[in-house]
């Protein structure tokens, strides 16, 4: 998997490679951040992801849920922040607190990316008629 490169025309199950490629990189303390529209693939990438972890019982829609906890390699903390709407609703869910605790990864983290550690991965998911674009950054702090 290369950072930085956008894979265009990607479908699920180009998904599902990249998704292993990027979790075999991570660690305990790391940060993921999903940037796209509605429907755009970040919680199909993310569940993915978990996956890979080690998760085994998935949430599948967690639009109506702030943060999904589940138990992998590491604990893996994935937040959908897309209802809220102010930055002190979103810290009040403790997100600062448990970075440390396992792998962080946030649908919608707009309003609190300036909180967030500046070593972290930035993902940006983007429509492609019925396939997606998607580019993996890795910031270094
Ligand atoms: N690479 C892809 N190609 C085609 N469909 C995809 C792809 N990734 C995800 N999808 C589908 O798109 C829909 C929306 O995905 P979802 O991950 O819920 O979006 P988001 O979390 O960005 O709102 C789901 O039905 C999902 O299966
Ligand atoms: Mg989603």
């Amino acid at each position: 998997m290369k950072f930085g490169f956008e894979y265009k025309n990607q479908s699920k199950s180009d998904f599902v490679k990249l998704a292993k490629e990027l979790a075999t990189t991570l660690k305990c303390g790391d940060v993921l951040l999903m940037y796209g529209n509605l429907g755009a693939g970040k919680t199909y990438f993310t569940n993915k992801i978990c996956a890979c972890l080690g998760v085994k019982t998935i949430v599948n829609s967690p639009s109506y849920i702030l943060l999904n906890e589940y138990e992998g390699k590491w604990d893996v903390y994935h937040y959908d922040l897309f209802r809220l709407s102010a930055a002190d609703e979103v810290l009040d869910l403790g997100i600062i607190e448990r970075l440390k605790d396992g792998i962080t990864i946030v649908e919608w983290p707009e309003l609190i990316h300036d909180y967030l550690p500046k070593k972290r991965i930035e993902i940006y998911f983007e429509h492609n008629n019925d396939k997606r674009n998607i580019k993996i950054i890795n910031v270094e702090a």
